[in-house]
């Protein structure tokens, strides 16, 4: 099926299955390879993409899904050479140990962020309990998210 939608702000129009999952359209037919498989099964939220700004999980999302939305991946946050600030603050605070859960860490937090602006440390834990990281490093992945969640609140104050 021809399907419609844009990516990263692009539009896009490509013919695929209508049942190929999204993870295997961004990766292998669209190069957008940022956005990573873990477990295939909806339980590592390595594939963790926006959706019309909601977090989904590519690995449980067919292409006939897409129609008609608005995906971001980790390729499309970043405005230019300068990082998102969400990005920033996890190179800052060392969130990143082999990397592979970092992308959808970052788009979970962002979704976390528009839903729960301001979370603290148990919610950050409660938002991003569907990410997992192989190295462990989650307390630095809290930190981060805490510092962007403070200065984000402390910009809304100021
Ligand atoms: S690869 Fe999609 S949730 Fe693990
Ligand atoms: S940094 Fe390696 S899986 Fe999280």
């Amino acid at each position: 099926m021809k399907i419609s939608f844009l990516l990263n702000n692009r539009e896009l129009s490509i013919d695929v299955p209508s049942d190929r999952r999204v993870v295997d359209i961004l990766r292998e037919d669209l190069a957008s390879t940022g956005t990573k498989e873990g477990c295939g099964a909806g339980e590592c939220g390595a594939c963790t993409i926006l959706v019309n700004g909601e977090s989904r999980l590519s690995c449980l999302m067919l292409a006939a899904q897409l129609v008609g939305c608005s995906v971001t991946t980790i390729e499309g946050i970043a405005a230019g050479d300068a990082l998102h600030p969400v990005q920033e603050a996890f190179v800052e605070q060392g969130a990143v140990q082999c990397g592979f859960c970092t992308p959808g860490m970052v788009l979970a937090t962002l979704d976390l962020l528009r839903r729960h602006p301001g979370p603290d440390r148990s919610a950050i834990r409660q938002g991003l309990s569907g990410n997992l990281c192989r190295c462990t490093g989650y307390q630095k992945i809290i930190d981060a998210v805490e510092r962007v969640a403070q200065s984000t609140t402390k910009e809304k104050t100021s």
